[in-house]
């Protein structure tokens, strides 16, 4: 069906309607099946399969991916997911290229590939960069819009590349989410996301997820997540698909208040290093235009210093100083205090939520005066 968005979102992964059933059934609670004589699916064993995962892949699927065969496969968390594509897919010998800004856990992720005897290298993800170490990889990890530097690169053609070669391509999708960015439909071979953040919206859940359309592909990510059983609860996935119903209003709401929050900082005079990839001028901008839908919900920029950075948060009422991002209660936090991110020591990764524009515009204007 060539539906809009909202209308894909409300209705994704529903069953057909089944008279005196609820219309998204409820999550099921189970560590077993009933399974009398040969043991075949769909539901065997709650860390093979799930009724409750099977709905909310169906419809990531269908946002993902549109109208295509695809394959979804839920996980714990956005890094079981990661973890599960990359696990299964390399063994020693491999070389794997990964981004050089992407999210902050991935240097722990190089550590443990490198101890299995797998090469990896990295660069930025800005100016298609990591096309110059891409000769002979088996597979090409991409984060677009980076996290959280927001530099975009240009994923079609970094997947021609790597396809003429044999190389497979995976792309972090967690930023964009599907209604922002839809990798499959720009070639790669793997669109992979924390569900944690945009996605599910109320900083209430973790999860992540896998989609491909290859099902050699899918079944051998499969056969990871049972090994390791990196496995998303019932009552998460269940909350995950009811979320789903609202994010193409959530992601409208917030990537239009992102904007115009983003042309309120370049008013500035104290705020340097603007990132966001909807804003005319930004340099990820036209790329990012190219192959986004939407250009996402985190606006970066630099105060001039710590101190700086740190009153302006603590004088913020409408965005709670914390990490993670894509919620609609806005949050903030000055990302060089991890200390794994080669930021400024002002630098802030600013989440925009679903408060109303004027007002959530006001308390930053606000706190930066403060
Ligand atoms: C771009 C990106 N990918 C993956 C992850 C990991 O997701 P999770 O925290 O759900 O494991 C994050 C978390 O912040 C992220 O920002």
């Amino acid at each position: 069906m060539n539906w809009g968005d909202g209308t894909r979102a409300v209705r994704a992964g529903l069953p057909e309607p089944d008279k005196y059933e609820p219309t998204l059934p409820g999550p099921v609670f189970a560590a077993h099946y009933h399974l009398p004589g040969e043991p075949t699916g769909p539901y065997t064993y709650g860390r093979d399969a799930n009724p409750t995962w099977t709905h909310l892949e169906r419809a990531i699927g269908e946002l993902e991916a549109p109208g295509a065969e695809v394959e979804t496969l839920v996980f714990g968390s956005g890094m079981a997911a990661i973890s599960a594509v990359l696990f299964s897919q390399l063994k020693a010998g491999d070389a794997v290229v990964l981004p050089s800004d992407g999210y902050q856990a991935l240097p722990l992720v190089r550590e443990q590939l490198e101890a299995y005897g797998i090469e990896v290298r990295t660069a930025p993800t800005a100016d298609d960069a990591q096309l110059e170490v891409l000769e002979g990889a088996r597979l090409l990890w991409i984060e677009t819009p980076s996290n959280p530097g927001l530099d975009v690169c240009d994923v079609r053609k970094l997947v021609k590349a790597a396809h003429a070669q044999g190389t497979l391509v995976a792309v972090d999708n967690t930023l964009a989410t599907p209604l922002g960015q839809r990798p499959l439909e720009l070639g790669a071979d793997l669109s992979v996301a924390s569900g944690t953040k945009g996605l599910t919206g109320h900083g209430d859940i973790l999860l992540g997820y896998v989609t491909c359309a290859d099902p050699v592909l899918a079944e051998s990510v499969r056969r990871w997540r049972k090994i390791v059983g990196a496995i998303a609860g019932p009552m998460e996935a269940w909350l995950a698909h009811r979320s789903l119903a609202t994010l193409q209003l959530r992601v409208d709401r917030q990537c239009g208040t992102a904007l115009a929050l983003a042309e309120a900082l370049a008013a500035r005079a104290d705020v340097t290093g603007l990132r966001y990839p909807g804003l005319p001028g930004d340099p990820s901008h036209e790329v990012a235009s190219a192959q986004m839908r939407r250009f996402g919900s985190v606006v970066s920029f630099v105060l001039p210093d710590r101190a700086r950075a740190e009153r302006f948060l603590g004088a913020l009422r409408l965005a709670e100083d914390a990490t993670s991002f894509g919620g609609v209660r806005s949050t903030a936090e000055r990302r060089g205090r991890w200390g794994g991110d080669a930021v400024p020591e002002g630098f802030i990764r600013f989440s925009v939520g679903a408060e109303d524009p004027a007002d959530l515009l006001a308390d930053v204007l606000r706190a930066l005066d403060a």
